[in-house]
């Protein structure tokens, strides 16, 4: 990563996220997707034991500000990305791909050898996140989102000796 962005990543960190979090992962669903996850959904997703659930934090006076969130789940030797994002405002600076690498170092851990995901076929931010990361598409879901209907993109990534 160029020095610029390791010094900007530098003001960020990722831990694992709490309800206390909840509200502002929720705003940000609702601000960078169409078709956002409901509170509810989120807040499954801390109980649920194979769910791997982060944020990105960015310490202040008033205490952690959550600038970005990511959730996978794995299970057996199997893992799947299924939520990214970050605030609009803070995008560009490294942030989504420490999310992204930050849940793939936990369903490594948790033994899955590989990882899939679904992503907009029209998401092009996205995928070349996820190309950057190391994930190859594999695959193609005719109309597989809703509001609005689109494909997805299917992508996978080896875990395997990494
Ligand atoms: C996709 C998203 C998470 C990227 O977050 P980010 O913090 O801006 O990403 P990063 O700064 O870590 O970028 C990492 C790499 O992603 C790619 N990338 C990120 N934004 C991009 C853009 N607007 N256009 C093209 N490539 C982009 C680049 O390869 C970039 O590496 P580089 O800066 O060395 O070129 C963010 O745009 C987002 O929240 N989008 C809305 C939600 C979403 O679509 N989530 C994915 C659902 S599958």
């Amino acid at each position: 990563m160029p020095a610029s962005r390791r010094a900007a990543t530098d003001q960020y960190r990722t831990r694992a996220a709490q309800r206390e979090d909840l509200e502002a992962v929720h705003v940000l669903e609702r601000l960078c997707f169409s078709d956002p996850w409901s509170l509810r959904s989120l807040a499954e997703e801390l109980d649920r034991a194979t769910s791997h659930f982060v944020v990105a934090v960015r310490g202040t006076e008033g205490g952690d500000e959550v600038v970005g969130y990511a959730i996978a789940h794995a299970a057996a030797d199997e893992a799947e990305v299924a939520n990214v994002a970050v605030s609009p405002t803070h995008r560009g600076q490294g942030i989504g791909a420490m999310l992204v690498q930050g849940v793939l170092a936990q369903v490594r851990a948790a033994g899955a050898l590989d990882c899939w995901l679904e992503v907009r076929a029209s998401n092009e931010a996205a995928r070349a996140l996820y190309r950057q990361l190391g994930f190859d598409d594999v695959g193609l879901r005719k109309r597989y989102y809703a509001r609005p209907v689109e494909d997805a993109v299917v992508m996978r990534r080896s875990l395997r000796g990494a």
